[in-house]
């Protein structure tokens, strides 16, 4: 590929994706295609030959773009996906020209020195001081992974990574925690049995009072607590734990407290309902994901630690083969050194352009817009006789469901299920379902700029109209069959 032929590739490109952004709200938010169909398009064998650059950009016209879920449509509301930054796009596309492999200085020291800014930016935001740092991960779930690693290693005074595990050890956390947790606990060694999933209270909360006696009854038992998780902002309602009284629980007790803020991170840049107070400063790690509600594209998560000499403790090996004997002075900063991925994407550039271009003002103003949208959709679930929910939204997620007197819970599940595939199939919305203590709810959750609020009214108008056109139906079939 010449120079010329990547111009004019890239400018056909940019051509097709500013068409596309522009007229995003009128597609169909979720494709109406079967697996089977979408395999077939790509069910071809390794090409040999070379097609020409209007061919490929022709086949993904063709086959890839009207089978995407739109999830920069208004009306995409379901999992935690954001409509990415305009300006994030293109300096993923950046990135990729520029190839820059930030796990080593001589790999890219510009890139190093942006992602160590961005990583200050990040600590900043959470309230640490000039000892912290931190790594961009792929998401929320290697973060949390890196967060327990550390967690684990410190807490065994250094030994766990190169002696492994002794004996038993225990980690605690809301029951409303992500399943990226599970698969930590598991991944540092201690085994999923040693996760202690606490109940919450009313609002989703985890309980101080489980947890004081859960860590007394595994001490009796001869099993180490090692620690705590917060979680600042549920997967399923947003809901904060108390951070602050996690910290005396595991200064108490001596424990690691890592806190989850992969989705609520995104209200530290609120203007409205600023969550600067909340305590998080005081976790020793915390999971961070701004490719959750800082719009940034896929991916972009991190995991910042209070002190940074915890990431070198972890993960502080230098193979012969990355030592850089040109670095007499010691000032090539090494990514490699100090967090557990090796090669890595420039993923800080994407949220460094994104800040520069909107300013966290803007970017806060649409996580507001957001957090609105929801309290919106709470206000007009209230007044409805119909509906419940699960609680007032403290963020942008919101569960609300189709209380139908007389219908069992096997029968509301159908229910529920029933109406969000219909929503999917509606052309203008997708949200997701979820279970809460034993019940199902519609999960709604706009992390998204082009959202308003005029959608979460068509929404709920949809919800309710389908909740009653399936309980008619399910009314009427069983009728017949008496
Ligand atoms: C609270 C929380 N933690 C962790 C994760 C995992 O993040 P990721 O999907 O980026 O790996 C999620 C994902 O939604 C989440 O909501």
């Amino acid at each position: 590929m010449d120079s010329n032929e990547f111009r004019n590739l890239g400018h056909e490109v940019v051509d097709w994706l500013a068409e596309y952004l522009e007229h995003i709200g009128e597609r169909r938010v979720f494709p109406d295609v079967q697996p089977q169909t979408v395999n077939k398009l790509f069910a071809e064998p390794l090409p040999e030959d070379p097609s020409s650059p209007e061919n490929v950009v022709k086949e993904l016209d063709a086959k890839l773009l009207p089978y995407c879920t739109h999830v920069g449509h208004p009306g995409y509301m379901g999992l935690i996906t954001p409509s990415p930054s305009p300006v994030g796009v293109i300096a993923d596309f950046v990135c990729s020209a520029l190839n820059q492999n930030v796990g080593a200085y001589s790999i890219g020291p510009s890139a190093v020195a942006m992602e160590r800014r961005v990583i200050r930016w990040l600590t900043d935001l959470c309230g640490y001081d000039a000892q912290a740092g931190g790594n961009l991960t792929s998401g929320g779930m290697t973060a949390n992974f890196i967060g327990l690693k550390v967690a684990r290693d410190a807490v065994s005074d250094d030994r766990a990574q190169h002696d492994g595990i002794e004996g038993r050890s225990a980690v605690y956390v809301s029951e409303e925690r992500h399943v990226s947790i599970d698969k930590a606990v598991d991944a540092i060694g201690l085994g999923r049995n040693a996760l202690r999933p606490l109940p919450t209270d009313n609002q989703y909360q985890v309980r101080l009072d489980a947890l004081d006696e859960r860590i007394r009854q595994d001490k009796q038992n001869g099993i180490r607590p090692m620690c705590i998780i917060g979680v600042f902002g549920t997967t399923n309602t947003g809901a904060v734990d108390d951070i602050r009284a996690l910290r005396r629980v595991a200064d108490r007790e001596k424990l690691w407290l890592h806190v989850d803020a992969a989705y609520g991170g995104g209200m530290l840049l609120s203007r409205d309902w600023p969550m600067r107070n909340r305590g998080l400063e005081l976790a020793d790690s915390i999971t961070i994901d701004p490719h959750k509600w800082f719009y940034a594209p896929l991916d972009a998560g991190a995991v910042l630690v209070k002190n940074q000499s915890r990431l070198t403790a972890s993960f502080g090996i230098k193979p012969s083969y990355l030592t850089d004997e040109l670095d007499q002075a010691n000032e090539r900063y090494q990514f490699y050194v100090h967090g557990f991925e090796q090669s890595r994407r420039f993923r800080s550039l994407k949220v460094w352009m994104s800040f520069k271009r909107y300013g966290a003002r803007q970017i806060g103003e649409w996580i507001d817009n957001n957090v609105r949208q929801a309290r919106h959709l709470y206000s007009l679930v209230e007044k409805h006789p119909e509906f419940e929910a699960a609680s007032a939204p403290p963020m942008s997620a919101i569960c609300i469901r189709f209380k139908n007197r007389g219908l069992g819970e096997r029968a509301s599940k159908e229910l529920h299920a029933e109406v969000a595939r219909r929503v999917e199939q509606c052309v203008r919305f997708w949200m997701a379902t979820t279970e809460l203590r034993g019940k199902t709810w519609f999960r709604i959750n706009p992390v998204n700029f082009r959202t308003r609020e005029e959608h979460m009214e068509q929404l709920f108008a949809m919800l309710e109209e389908e909740s009653h056109a399936v309980l008619r139906e399910k009314g009427a079939a069983s009728r017949a069959s008496e």
